[in-house]
């Protein structure tokens, strides 16, 4: 078990980091800081970003904050868990250096930020589409934890696809230094995907869910069909399960996250959203069409 430190204020976090730089400097040793970025309620797949997170530097910086600006009016920031011991608990044998749990006033002193990121077109599509101003507010609070901590890397998890799809747009047209590195999504043995939201599913809705991941699978095994048979197959999956409410699903290029026409070839991710009882829940695969 490794003592963690939990830090709440910027200044504190700072001197912390300069310090443990200043040490490297002295003996020649090459410190990388990693940052893993998280909302709290860590599980499985937050574990896997602090393993990758390891795996690229010496000090790995985890920040745990419920960022009001990337949730809109009637989202679930009110009940979003906040699970500060639990996580420190889950933490505590991954050799996490530094917790940065900040409250919402030091990262929005003055309530909100004046200065916000706005993302392009892709940040108004699927996620975008569905809440209104999501991607401004998670591009926000993530630039303000790059300039906070100015980490080497920074590890995101592939099952928020459109996120990291947008920040690796913002990193490259910001020419923000940190590296964006992705891990691939992981799944309970059902295959549905983890999330914080999960907690939210009852037994019967947690069983409906699992029809998201089949129907990508299905998806993708349909793929050499092109795409109208992928969301076919998909569509045959996921539409059997009526407490399974689906917003979107769509097979958007990899390079541009825009849909593919109907006679596209070539790799491509496919993406979903539901909503199943309150809980939103959001999934994606790559799959190779044609
Ligand atoms: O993926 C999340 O948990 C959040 O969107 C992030 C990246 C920590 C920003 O608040």
């Amino acid at each position: 078990m490794n003592n963690i430190e939990v830090l709440s204020t910027i200044p504190e976090l700072r001197d912390r980091l300069g310090q443990a730089r200043e040490r490297a400097a002295l003996t020649g040793a090459d410190t990388r800081i990693v940052l893993v970025p998280t909302m709290g309620a860590l599980h499985a797949g937050h574990l896997a970003l602090v393993r990758r997170a390891h795996a690229l530097g010496d000090i790995v910086v985890v920040s745990i904050f419920v960022n009001p600006l990337q949730f809109g009016a009637g989202e679930d920031l009110d009940s979003y868990p906040r699970t500060l011991d639990a996580d420190l608990a889950a933490l505590a044998n991954e050799n996490v250096t530094f917790v940065f749990a900040p409250s919402a006033r030091e990262m929005y002193p003055g309530g909100a930020s004046d200065t916000r990121v706005v993302t392009g077109e892709v940040g108004s599509l699927y996620e975008g589409a569905a809440r209104p101003g999501h991607f401004d507010g998670m591009l926000t609070v993530v630039a303000k934890l790059l300039n906070i901590v100015t980490p080497d890397a920074a590890v995101f998890g592939q099952k928020d696809g459109q996120q990291v799809f947008l920040v690796q747009r913002m990193v490259a047209d910001l020419n923000v230094c940190s590296a964006i590195e992705v891990v691939e999504t992981v799944r309970e043995p059902s295959g549905l995907a983890l999330s914080s939201r999960n907690r939210y599913l009852d037994e019967p809705q947690h069983t409906a869910a699992q029809a998201l991941f089949a129907g990508l699978s299905a998806a993708a095994a349909a793929g050499p069909d092109g795409p109208t048979a992928a969301l076919a197959a998909a569509h045959a999956r996921i539409d059997l399960e009526p407490l399974v409410k689906l917003d979107y699903l769509v097979i958007v290029h990899p390079q541009t996250f825009l849909v593919v026409p109907g006679d596209y070839h070539g790799p491509a991710r496919m993406l979903v959203a539901a909503r199943v009882g309150t809980a939103r829940l959001i999934d994606n695969v790559a799959i190779r069409l044609g």
